[in-house]
């Protein structure tokens, strides 16, 4: 979603600015701007489109000078992609960008009109916080933020500039993320960590409802009844490397090549004397052990972690797991009581709606778990525990090492919570867990040995109108991620389906030459799952097969074959997730698709 970033301090702004909200990108966007104090005036450049298409605006019209401002990359909510449209959007006396929502802006708009405030030029609702920024503002910056603040509904933060108040960056969080970066004799605003790495490693995370204030190259915070904050300074465990390419032609295929390391950083921490150990992350023997029901609740590619999850908990702990979408759960008026235990996963730990599920679980009395990859972010720090994964930075939209991570700590709880309810002994679980350890060479070994032949069968894909993924059982849950990833980037329509429902309606969209991806690496379903495949290829189908490299399968069954390693069928989704990967990259790679940014899509969707 939108992206927001400030300085303050000796460099070119116009120039850090524009860095810094090039490393934003990867949030989506449509248009970009910037506002910089030039000659105590405040200086603004928007414009539809992409980062280039402001330098180049810059090029031609002037580009602001000054040391100090803020900018913004924006992904449309209110009111259509357009350069009066874009941030940042300014008052009177007051110009701010904005990320997030603000659910009651007709009536505060409504409110300005009644007052003289009619000159409105956009859109948006952030022209609205700007208007009312200003007509509270009486010269003292901290009580007209509070008092513009008590009037918003809705998630957001804010950077905002004061024309009186020169080379000074103010910003407020209230739910949508804000860090402020701490340089030598700089300091920076932003909405996620890769801005400013850059820059500087320090950082500090701003909390609902406080304020930073910049300036003269240091920051202060302060509540919004202006009581000064001390903060604590948090250090980024990864470089500005980790959020470069490294030589890679985009994120997605680097971050696919850095699973096995990603897999390996999240499990061995957890690891003591052969067995998972969890404690650390504030889960215990005793509340695995009260364990009745589980929820799994979450949005995208986390939720379809969550369903391989729900077949492995199930399997091995033998507790009932609901997995559900959370902009559904959360209005479903979802029974909860205290022995239940509600699992957010979440890459960005900032996801909206799975926040807003991590707060009603809290309502009802149930006990949470967040599964993050981002520290600090707002569901990690507010669940009762929290398991990160670490995976580092994940720029592309599409999500691959994350859910190569999640999967790795559903395994890993899976396990924890069999042996604590006494479901599998000491001797099984060391045996499950020395297998998990096993899989980052394994997952190393599945991108060589299939990369070729996933390259080969995208060509094969490109002229697809639709297509289907198919499996029984993990491979079904499997199919679900196989086929997001692939509609996501490559935007051909894809569905997934459980292999034994075909028969049930679905099998009559099979036309001559439809693509059919079978997701086939669970031996017990083997048979059924072929029969399927071979209803569909002698409905015309072209059918691609996923399965292990010892899987009995006919030969005319498959008019592509990707074989990957044989391992337990239980993990085998964390090998077969590798080709699916691979051939949604490739796919929109040939298809001359923007991989990494997707249309429409952002990384973070922290509105509802
Ligand atoms: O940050 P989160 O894991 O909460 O994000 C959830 C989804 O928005 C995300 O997984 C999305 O589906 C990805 N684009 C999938 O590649």
């Amino acid at each position: 979603m939108c992206g927001i970033v400030g300085y303050v301090g000796p460099r070119d702004c116009t120039d850090v600015l524009v860095s810094a909200l090039t490393k934003l990108e990867y949030r989506g966007y449509d248009s970009a701007g910037i506002a910089v104090f030039e000659g105590g005036k405040i200086e603004v450049a928007k414009t539809k489109g992409r980062l280039a298409d402001l330098s180049a605006k810059m090029e031609r019209e002037g580009k602001p000078q000054g040391h100090a401002g803020i900018g913004h990359t924006r992904w449309a909510t209110h009111g259509e992609p357009s350069d009066v449209n874009s941030h940042p959007h300014s008052g009177r006396r007051v110009t701010i960008v904005h990320n997030g929502i603000i659910e009651n802006y007709k009536q505060l708009k409504q409110f300005l009109i009644d007052n003289d405030r009619t000159e409105f030029l956009s859109d948006t609702d952030t022209e609205v916080v700007a208007q009312l920024l200003d007509f509270y503002y009486d010269g003292n910056p901290i009580r007209c933020i509070r008092r513009t603040l008590h009037e918003l509904r809705g998630s957001f933060a804010l950077g905002i500039v004061f024309a009186d108040r020169p080379e000074t960056v103010y910003a407020v969080r209230c739910e949508s993320p804000l860090i402020v970066g701490q340089g030598q004799n700089e300091v920076f605003i932003a909405s996620d960590v890769p801005a400013i790495i850059k820059y500087t490693k320090d950082y500090y995370l701003l909390e609902y409802g406080e304020i930073a204030i910049l300036k003269n190259g240091s920051v202060q915070f302060c509540s919004l009844h202006g009581r000064v904050i001390e903060k604590e300074l948090h250090t980024a465990d990864w470089d500005e490397d980790s959020a470069e390419k490294g030589g890679y032609p985009h994120f997605m295929i680097k971050e696919i090549h850095e699973q096995p390391t990603a897999v390996k950083t999240t499990i061995m921490p957890r690891i003591e004397d052969g067995l998972p150990n969890l404690a650390e992350c504030g889960i215990t023997f005793g509340t695995l052990r009260r364990l009745k029901n589980i929820f799994i609740v979450a949005c995208g590619t986390a939720m379809h972690a969550g369903m391989v999850g729900k077949y492995v908990i199930e399997k091995l702990a033998r507790v009932p797991v609901t997995v559900d979408i959370a902009s559904e759960f959360r209005y479903r008026d979802p029974m909860l009581s205290r022995d239940d235990l509600v699992i957010i996963i979440s890459q960005s730990g900032e996801t909206a709606d799975s926040k807003a599920v991590l707060n009603l679980a809290k309502e009802r009395g149930a006990r949470t778990l967040a599964i993050v990859n981002v520290k600090g972010s707002s569901i990690a720090r507010e669940a009762d525990m929290v398991i990160y994964t670490h995976a580092g930075p994940e720029i592309a939209v599409a999500s691959t090492k994350a859910y190569m991570v999640q999967l790795a700590v559903m395994y890993l709880f899976a396990f924890e919570t069999a042996i604590a309810k006494g479901r599998i002994d000491e001797t099984e679980c060391r045996h499950l867990t020395a297998e998990l350890v096993r899989m980052p060479k394994i997952i190393e070994q599945t991108i060589n040995a299939v990369v070729d032949v996933c390259q080969y069968v995208s060509t094969k894909l490109i002229t697809a109108d639709s297509l289907l993924y198919i499996g029984r059982g993990l491979d079904y849950a499997l199919s679900m991620e196989g086929s997001l990833k692939l509609k996501e980037i490559s935007y051909i329509h894809s569905e997934s389906y459980a292999a034994g429902e075909l028969k049930h309606g679905t099998i009559s969209l099979i036309t001559e030459g439809m693509p059919v991806i079978a997701v086939a690496t669970q031996n017990t379903l083997l048979e059924k799952t072929v029969s399927n495949i071979k209803e569909v290829k002698a409905r015309g189908a072209m059918t691609i097969v996923i399965c292990d490299e010892n899987a009995d399968i006919d030969k005319d069954a498959a008019d592509y074959m990707i074989r990957i390693p044989q391992i337990s069928e239980m993990l085998m989704p964390m090998v077969a997730t590798v080709p699916m990967q691979l051939l949604a990259y490739y796919t929109s790679v040939n298809k001359g698709n923007d991989v990494d940014k997707p249309r429409n899509l952002a990384k973070s969707v922290t509105v509802e």
